[in-house]
This record gives C-alpha cells, structure tokens and sequence, in this order.
C-alpha cells in the first residue's frame, strides 16, 4: 500500500510544489510539505477537500508571497502576520506556508514564546508522528522524507502516539486530546497507551478549548464509518463527561427484583453505527446519538410493569436547544430537524407493533413530512434487540409501514399538508370576522382528513365544512 519508502516524489505531482522548490532555492531557504497531506499520500487516503502545509526555515510569509507572484501574477494571498503565516489557494487547493518554529515554555506562564527554529523543532511541536512526517521540496532533495519519529513505522503499525512525551504535546493544545481519538476513528487506528493514558489524566484540561473547535472534532468523529470507536475512546478517557454529559449518562445499567434494562449508551452507539451505513446526513447521525437522550431523566421502576421511560421522546426534545446551544450546534432548522427526529423516533415503532390502520399512517406521514424517510431510517436502526424473531417481525411490520405510507401519500399527498380550505374561504363563506369558530372548522377538516372520512381535495372538504358550519349554527352565504 505505501509507495515509495524514502522519497516521494511521485507522489508530489502537483506543479506548485516544484515551483516552492525552485522559490525556495532561490532564497535559499530549505522547505518541506508536512502534516496530513504527506500522512494521507502515505496511506493512499484520498480526500475530496484538501489543504497542504508547508514549512519553511525561514519566513513563510515572504515564501508564500514570492511563490504565489511566481505562479500568476496577482494571486491573492492572505497574511496571518500574528500567527507568521500565509495562505493562497490554486487550483482549488489551499496551500499554507509557516516558518520553523521553536516554543520554549517559561515555568512562570502557560504562554509560549515563539522563536524561529529549525525542521526538526517544528516536527517536535507537531501533534502526531503520523503527522510529524516532512518531504523536502528543495530541487536536491526534492521527495526526500524526514521521519525522526518513525511516523512511518506507527503508519504501518496503526498507531496514533505523540511525537514528545504526551503531557507535553497535549499541554501545548489540549484539543490535540480529541484529535487523538478523531484520527483513531477515521484511520481505524490505535491510540498508544502512553498516550491515552495522558488523555485520561489530563482530560480536564479541554475545558479551555473553545466549543467551535470541539465540536468540529465531534462531527467529523460522527461521519466516520464507525463513529462508536470515538466514542467509546470519548466515554474511557473521561472526554464525554465533560462534554456531552447527557450521553454519558446514557451508560450503565440497574437492577431491581431481578429486572434490568439494556444500557442506553451502548445501544446509542449501535443504533450510530447502524444508521452511518445507511446516510451521510450529519443531522440524522446526530439524531441518532440523541434519540434516547432522555431516557436516563425519564427512568421509573414500577414492579408491576419493570423499567419505563415514560415520554423520554418528548422531554429528551426539550432537551436539545440547551445542548445544541452549549456545542455551539446551529439553532436553526437543523435543530428542529434533530426535535423532531428525537420527539417521533418512537411512533413508527408503536406503529408496527399493532395493526397498521390507514388513519395512524396518515398521522405520521403528516407530522413527519418531508422527513419521513429519515425517521423510518432512524427507526430501523434503533431496532437492535438480539432476538431475531422480533427483529424480522418488526422489519416486516416496517415494510407494511412503508408501502402504506406510500400509498396513502399518493392518494392524499400529506406530505406538506396545505389545508385545502383556507380561513379566508372560510370567513368569506359564513361571513366571519376572526373569530374562534374559523380555527374549529380548520381542525374538523384537517381531523376529518387524517381519520380518512374525505379525502385530500378542495370539494371534499368544502362539503364537509358546510355540514360541519351548519352543525355548528353558522349560515353559509347564498351563492
Ligand atoms: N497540527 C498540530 N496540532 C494541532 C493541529 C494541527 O500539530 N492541534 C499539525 C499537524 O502536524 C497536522 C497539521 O498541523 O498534520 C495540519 O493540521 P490540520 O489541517 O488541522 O489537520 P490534518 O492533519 O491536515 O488532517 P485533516 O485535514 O484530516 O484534519
């Protein structure tokens, strides 16, 4: 699989790095590509976005700038000068230049004081030896790999570790902690017990990264094939319970009179893994790992009945605006998609466990919406009992779900359910001013629907709000 062991330069093919060679020799500076595009080369990761960084021996601002007028006159480049970098992007690729550094840290103060450094100080500081590796681009040396750390080596080996001792290189950013575990769910890799060890003994210290950053680690986490393997490593390490307390909470399970309940945190992860091979859709994995958030809130022992979790759907929907809005989540319509994924995530379930009625069908098509599909797929993948009987029963039971709603919505089209008569054509027909009569008469039609006794269409239920006025004592006008 790993091309090449020492030189890479077929691997190099896009024009620019010869260019940033040929700059960089005319500096006379020596320059090397490092981080995740070299890792990724290496394992023959292919990646749809990407961004390469570069380091140089020298100032990466002056680089960049020279290298960007080099390859089209007026290529704009941006200048961090704070951080001493720079950035352009050519042919839909981003290429970040920074100059070696070297961070000493004072006893007195966490804050580090830059200095320029050599390679080697830089590949120190990095996060990962799997992300510490270097290739040259200078003309002579052109693909030659610098691995000091056998970054190499832990590629082979599926090893996630910390080019410095762990405290160290987690001390210097402590979000680096849930990168380990990011890498080592999207890699499929292992993090070195050296390494989780540190994780664990200095978990706290994520409290001062900021939530943007950390909750930029939890998505990708959840768009990996797997994302139970991040985690479970998130619950070991004492990670989750600082920041998603509420699953945590999900784990472990009880016992009284000889009756117990699954644990929640593992059939969440479950349900994760079994919903990420069905979708990519961010919000319906997140629904997922939110479904059953409430069931530790919401847990009685009854001894006639054993364990509920009366209304957990509906109070596990309550739940989420406070922790989306403490995850930095958006608070929009993708909150609401989650509410209502978490709040109906039982309906199709209860749904097939009885007779299947046309009415109850049509009331679901009409809460979920456009969101049916999605919901069923949650369903689905929240039927994880071991028993294979009741599993095949309720999958069949599903597909008669399916086809129903089907159906239903080709005959009466609920979807994004219009009432087909307004309050306007209301009040024009009995001569109403606002009033509470015109809300009656909406719900009786919309109830009328959803119960099947008319159908989806104008005339059917202009008819039925006249007989339904009349009842009423309304006096519709002549026409
Ligand atoms: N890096 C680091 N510590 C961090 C973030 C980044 O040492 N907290 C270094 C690593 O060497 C990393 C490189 O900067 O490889 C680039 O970082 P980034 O673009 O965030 O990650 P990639 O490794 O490129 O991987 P991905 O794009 O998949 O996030």
């Amino acid at each position: 699989m790993m091309p090449e062991r020492h030189n890479l330069k077929d691997s190099l093919t896009h024009p620019v790095f010869k260019q940033i060679g040929k700059v960089s020799d005319q500096l006379g500076v020596e320059t090397y590509v490092v981080g995740g595009f070299v890792r990724d080369v290496l394992l023959g990761r292919k990646r749809e976005v990407f961004d390469v960084d570069i380091v140089t021996v020298g100032s990466g601002i002056d680089l960049a700038t020279k290298v960007a007028a080099s390859l089209r006159p007026g290529l704009k480049v941006s200048v961090f000068k704070n951080f001493g970098t720079a950035m352009f992007r050519f042919n839909d690729i981003d290429f970040e230049f920074v100059g070696a550094r070297r961070e000493s840290y004072r006893q007195e103060s966490r804050k580090p004081i830059v200095e320029d450094g050599t390679l080697e100080d830089d590949q120190n500081r990095r996060d990962f030896t799997i992300n510490a590796l270097a290739v040259c681009l200078n003309e002579s040396r052109f693909g030659e790999l610098l691995d000091p750390f056998n970054g190499i080596g832990d590629l082979e080996n599926k090893i996630i570790k910390t080019p410095l001792a762990p405290e160290i290189t987690f001390s210097d950013d402590p979000l680096r902690m849930l990168r380990a575990i990011r890498f080592a769910t999207q890699l499929d890799f292992m993090i070195e017990e050296k390494t989780l060890e540190a994780i664990q003994s200095q978990c706290k210290r994520v409290e001062i990264v900021s939530k943007e950053r950390i909750t930029d680690e939890i998505n990708k986490i959840m768009l990996t094939p797997n994302p139970s393997i991040g985690f479970k490593l998130l619950e070991k390490t004492g990670l989750l319970a600082i920041i998603l307390p509420e699953v945590q909470k999900l784990k472990g399970r009880e016992t009284k009179n000889g009756i117990g309940h699954k644990d929640n945190f593992y059939h969440t992860l479950e349900v994760l893994d079994r919903i990420s091979v069905n979708t990519d859709n961010l919000w319906l994995r997140w629904s997922a790992l939110l479904h059953d958030i409430a069931k530790p809130v919401t847990k009685r022992f009854d001894p006639r009945v054993g364990w509920t979790f009366h209304a957990h759907n509906f109070v596990g929907e309550k739940m989420l605006p406070s922790i989306f809005d403490r995850l930095k989540l958006p608070l929009n319509e993708k909150l609401k998609y989650v509410q209502k994924m978490v709040s109906l995530h039982m309906r199709p379930i209860v749904l097939s466990e009885e007779e299947v009625t046309d009415s109850a069908v049509r009331r679901l098509l009409f809460d979920a919406g456009d969101d049916i599909d999605d919901l069923m797929t949650l369903c689905e993948a929240d039927i994880t009992s071991k028993n294979p009987e009741k599993v095949s029963r309720f999958l069949s039971n599903f597909q008669l779900v399916r086809e129903k709603l089907k159906d239903i919505e080709q005959r009466d089209a609920l979807r994004n359910f219009q009432p087909p008569v307004t309050g306007e054509i209301i009040m024009e027909t009995f001569s109403l001013l606002p009033c509470r009569e015109i809300g009656i008469l909406k719900s009786a039609i919309k109830e009328a629907i959803l119960e099947g006794e008319i159908h989806n269409n104008y005339e059917e239920a202009y008819n039925f709000m006249l007989a339904k006025g009349e009842e009423m004592g309304l006096k519709a006008k002549d026409v």
